[in-house]
């Protein structure tokens, strides 16, 4: 997507480099991050710098590709196989991190020895460019779902931030605005770390499409007001059955969604699914950080970054980075492959 009239992907790769937009700076400025070998990269995925399902998993597949690029000619595999290892426990939720890495490790391991970085450059590109391709598509198919005039309630940032390229809840949004549509989005501000106050909206607002940022806690009363048509959000990772991970108060939004006859999609790649989890229980939460929740970070008058603390020194916080939602409040997931029931994605619904 464009910024300031330039296109940009989140991240890539050049030459031994990975090079991504330093997310944390968003809204207030707009930085390039240059990471000189995996374990910056890794470092990279582990604070968030880049986050969202699809960009980790890219970013993921980049950092294989630079420990080839690193590796030791005597000893290649051992070497690439340690990356995979450090590379997987950064974020244990996003399907598609471990989808990228397991991707770009198979393909360098079934090459000859002397091919290994070329190899693993190449599917770690390939991955990156069928995300945004992705990403596009399911803008195409999620559009047809969204009227003229529809007002859209989504949560965290499942935008082109999220992925390589055009995302996942938002693509539908861009597609749809680029088709005239007349649209309003609802962005949950998504505490602790606000990905909708701060990046959705820059988002939205870099596409100009109308939109207003909301607290966590008023979707709810928007939906019973009945100000909001419909509700989009991502997914970190699809369970066989249906039921949907995706990040903290995902849930809560599905079950409101229900109450008032809203309908509830989640937008994901296949990538997204795994039918090694038959349920969501199976899928693993991360647990981040009590300073996320305890502290905000933004800028001040003087325009400089800080960080203040909201509750008393003494208080401690709990800080889940996903929910799961039970595929019953799921309306439909809306893939690149076109819009399927949730049940459609593995075993029975529920
Ligand atoms: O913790 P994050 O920011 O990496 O969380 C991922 C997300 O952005 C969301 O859960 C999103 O809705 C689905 S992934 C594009």
């Amino acid at each position: 997507m464009n910024v300031r009239g330039e296109h940009y992907r989140t991240v890539w790769l050049e030459r031994r480099t990975v090079r991504m937009i330093n997310q944390p700076l968003i809204p207030h400025s707009f930085e390039i991050v240059d990471l000189k070998d995996y374990r910056e990269t890794a470092e990279a995925i582990r604070n968030m710098v880049v986050r969202g399902a699809g960009a980790i998993g890219a970013t993921a597949g980049f950092g294989m590709a630079q420990a080839a690029l690193q590796a030791p000619a005597e000893d290649p595999v051992a070497f690439i196989e340690k990356a995979a290892e450090v590379l997987r426990a950064t974020r244990p939720t996003a399907q598609d991190l471990f989808y990228a890495i397991d991707r770009v490790l198979a393909a360098a391991l079934a090459g000859p020895r002397e091919r290994i970085a070329e190899i693993a450059v190449a599917e770690a590109n390939a991955i990156a460019d069928e995300g945004a391709e992705r990403g596009e598509a399911i803008g195409k198919a999620g559009a047809e779902l969204i009227k003229d005039g529809c007002r859209i309630l989504t949560h965290c940032n499942a935008g082109w931030l999220a992925f390589v390229d055009w995302g996942s809840a938002l693509s539908p949004i861009y597609v749809a605005r680029r088709q005239g549509k007349r649209l309003f989005v609802f962005a949950d501000e998504t505490r602790p770390r606000c990905q909708g106050a701060r990046l959705t909206a820059w988002e939205l607002a870099g596409e100009g499409v109308p939109h207003a940022v909301i607290a966590d806690n008023a979707a709810g009363h928007y939906m019973r007001a009945g100000e909001i048509d419909m509700v989009i959000v991502g997914s970190d990772r699809i369970a066989a059955n249906g039921d949907v991970a995706n990040k903290i108060g995902t849930y809560e939004k599905a079950v409101l969604a229900k109450e008032n006859g809203i309908p509830f999609y989640v937008a994901a790649p296949t990538s997204t699914i795994d039918m090694n989890c038959p349920t969501g229980d199976d899928i693993p939460i991360e647990e981040r950080s009590e300073d996320e929740v305890l502290y905000m970070f933004g800028k001040d008058d003087e325009g400089k970054m800080t960080r203040a603390r909201i509750a008393p020194a003494e208080t401690h916080a709990r800080n889940p980075a996903f929910d799961v939602t039970p595929a019953k409040y799921v309306t439909a997931i809306i893939t690149e492959n076109g819009i399927v029931e949730p049940g459609e994605t593995g075993t029975e619904r529920e």
